[in-house]
């Protein structure tokens, strides 16, 4: 178990660059990143970014390190249904884990432990092991089932970090906006970085 090693989960939510600036800025940090999209997480990805994966893990392991380009950190790239995997397992799968985005969906089955696929599992793990569960969640507007999940995630320890980007810093382009939102979960697992300038009053 290393500790720069952290698991990054993509889902169906919409805002899948967030996941991958991300895991860029992880990996080009020095972090090792396990990586796990969910079927859905594939098919937005497809509609809101010009990145093509397909086949196996490995083969889109290959298409993200070309996306990337050149990292310190070591990418490795999961099946979402690859329940046999270390993720799943409190004696060896890393103690940070981020899904970002995170959908409606997985954050309500995370919440009730239902551990249906491997990035609900490795969820559950990183909460009974408690590590550090960070939740970009996206979806507007928010009924009472999605603000009560949330609510009971955060009571047990999950940060909660809605895709949500300031203004204050005066964004120039969208890469800003992005930067907003994936520096501040930078801030929460305490990696120092300039990815939005704070507030100076
Ligand atoms: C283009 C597109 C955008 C979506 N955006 C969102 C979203 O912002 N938030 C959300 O909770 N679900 C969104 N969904 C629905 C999820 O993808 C859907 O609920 C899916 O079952 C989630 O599966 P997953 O949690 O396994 O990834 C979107 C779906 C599509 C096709």
């Amino acid at each position: 178990m290393q500790q720069n090693s952290r698991i990054v989960a993509i889902t169906g939510a919409s805002g899948a660059v967030y996941g991958l600036r991300l895991i860029e800025v992880l990996l080009k940090g020095g972090d090792d990143v396990s990586i796990i999209i969910s079927p859905s997480g594939f098919l937005v990805l497809e509609q809101e970014t010009d990145l093509r994966l397909k086949g196996n893990s490995v083969a889109i392991a290959k298409g993200l390190k070309k996306y990337f380009g050149r990292t310190k950190g070591l990418l490795t790239c999961y099946p979402s249904d690859d329940i046999s995997s270390h993720l799943s397992s409190g004696s060896s799968s890393p103690r940070d884990m981020i899904v970002c985005p995170c959908s409606m969906g997985t954050l309500a089955r995370i919440s009730c432990g239902i551990s249906g696929n491997l990035i609900e599992r490795a969820a559950d793990v990183v909460l009974k092991e408690k590590g550090r569960l960070i939740l970009v969640p996206r979806e507007t507007p928010l009924n009472q089932i999605h603000l009560e999940n949330m609510l009971k995630l955060s009571r047990i320890g999950a940060h909660i970090i809605p895709a949500m980007p300031g203004f204050y810093h005066k964004p120039k382009k969208m890469e800003d906006l992005v930067d907003f939102v994936v520096g501040k979960v930078l801030d929460a697992l305490g990696i120092e970085n300039k990815m939005y300038k704070r507030w100076e009053p």
